[in-house]
């Protein structure tokens, strides 16, 4: 809770902080990467340049002062969750609160120069305070919950035991402990990060990746798309690495598991919707009904330009065979032919009203923002309630400040 005093302070200047966030928070990594240049190895610099993270931050502080004043635009306990796991996946410490609290102080004062009084800076260093301790106690939890005590030890090495081409410009990576210990088990919907040393002087980089596989196992299977250049934009760092110098034998650097939007809890109907390779976390879900809950009844809606793009589309027969109550009901841009699965193939792009929608099914969408916008709002229209969708980003949330 902030106290009166500031909360008082902090509704006067929230217009003025919200119309400036993005400026600030471009100010405040700025400050932060001059004063600590060993950062730019945690940060992912894509993001940094395209801006994305830079909106996601300033939305989440302006978010969280509107949640403090009692006015939350959107449910904010997701938010925190989705921050929270991706800080753990990243291992980030308590220690380093401070910096980021110091330089985001210092960058508010720069963009709003002799408008921060000292009450009002004081009101906006409450908020920050309590956003890092709501963070922190999160992620204690979270490393507590995964059996980790110390963050920079987490990180453990994987060796690449398999390299499977599954679609255009996409690859599976087999992953094995190199020290021959267990995989350990992991929820499906989860990611790892991985870490790449990009050689030649370009230091490090992070990325995640969401398990494709089935828990349970001994190895564990993340599938990456190549990102290409376009718009003007360089080609994707880590994947491009990872498919250009990542062979059998080959070693990785992963975090635990985290991430927090599961399908496969309870027992009722479920109805995943993925569009590219957003197809990642409900393939590693049906592999894992297929094992455990194979009477289950489920719903598969794939979007993709074809059917050669369409990544782990090879299981789609077994999953079809194991799982009696498993519909498919593919989307291909330019047509395709069925691949002996008893699949709908729809031509064009996903009409969500024709998606077969199980009655009180639990829906997990996962695919690029305008897909899951458009689909989360046909399914809304079609009266599912909006706490029943649950949706995964591959990038930075960019919330509604
Ligand atoms: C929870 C989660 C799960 C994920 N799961 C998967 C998964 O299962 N499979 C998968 O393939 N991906 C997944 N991702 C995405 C993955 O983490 C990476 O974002 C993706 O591989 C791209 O990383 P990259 O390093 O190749 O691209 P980056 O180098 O990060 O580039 C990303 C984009 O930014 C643009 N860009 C970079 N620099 C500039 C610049 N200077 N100017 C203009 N544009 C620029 C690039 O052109 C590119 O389009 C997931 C992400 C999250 C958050
Ligand atoms: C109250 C303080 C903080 C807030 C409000 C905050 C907020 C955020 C948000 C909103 C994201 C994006 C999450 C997403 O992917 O959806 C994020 C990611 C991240 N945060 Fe924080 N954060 C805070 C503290 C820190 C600290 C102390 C560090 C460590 C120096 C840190 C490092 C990172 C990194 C490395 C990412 C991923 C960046 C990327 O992939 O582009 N954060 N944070």
């Amino acid at each position: 809770m902030l106290n009166p005093t500031s909360a008082a302070v902090v509704r006067a200047t929230l217009p003025a902080v919200r119309d400036h966030a993005e400026e600030i928070t471009g100010a405040f990594y700025a400050r932060m990467f001059a004063a600590h240049p060993e950062l730019l190895n945690l940060f992912n610099r894509g993001n940094q340049a395209t801006g994305r993270q830079r909106q996601a931050l300033a939305a989440a502080v302006v978010g969280y002062a509107r949640h403090l004043l009692g006015d939350d635009p959107v449910p904010w306990e997701p938010i925190a969750t989705r921050i929270a796991h991706k800080h753990a996946s990243l291992g980030i410490t308590p220690a380093q609160y401070p910096i980021v609290g110091r330089h985001l102080m210092a960058a508010v004062g720069e963009v709003l120069g002799a408008a921060v009084t000292p009450e009002v800076a004081r009101a906006w260093d409450e908020v920050y305070w309590l956003f890092a301790c709501e963070l922190v106690a999160r992620e204690a939890r979270l490393y507590h919950a995964a059996g980790v005590d110390d963050p920079a030890q987490a990180w453990r090495d994987w060796q690449v035991a398999e390299r499977t081409a599954e679609a255009d410009d996409v690859v599976s990576l087999t992953l094995a402990p190199s020290d021959g210990s267990a995989a350990g088990t992991f929820v499906p919907g989860q990611y790892v990060s991985v870490a790449v040393d990009l050689g030649g002087g370009a230091g490090r980089q992070i990325r995640q990746y969401s398990l494709s596989g089935a828990p349970g196992l001994p190895t564990w299977q993340i599938t990456v798309k190549r990102v290409r250049a376009r718009a003007g934009g360089p080609d994707g760092v880590v994947s491009t690495y990872l498919h250009e110098r990542v062979g059998v034998g080959d070693r990785l650097r992963l975090s635990p598991p985290f991430g927090d939007v599961s399908s496969v809890g309870g027992d009722g109907p479920l109805l995943l919707v993925s569009a590219g390779i957003g197809v990642t976390p409900a393939m590693s879900a049906l592999q894992d009904l297929a094992r455990r809950d194979p009477g289950r009844d489920v719903v598969l809606v794939h979007a993709d330009r074809t059917g050669t793009a369409h990544p782990l589309r090879r299981h789609l027969p077994a999953l079809s065979r194991a799982m009696p109550r498993l519909r498919l009901d593919l989307w291909y841009e330019h047509g395709d032919a069925d691949i002996a699965t008893g699949a709908r193939v729809n031509s064009g792009r996903v009409d969500p009203e024709r998606i077969p929608l199980p009655e009180g099914a639990d829906v997990h969408l996962c695919g690029p923002l305008p897909f899951m916008n458009h689909v989360r709002a046909g399914l809304l229209r079609r009266g599912v309630p909006g706490d029943r969708i649950a949706y995964e980003v591959f990038g930075p949330e960019l919330l509604t400040a």
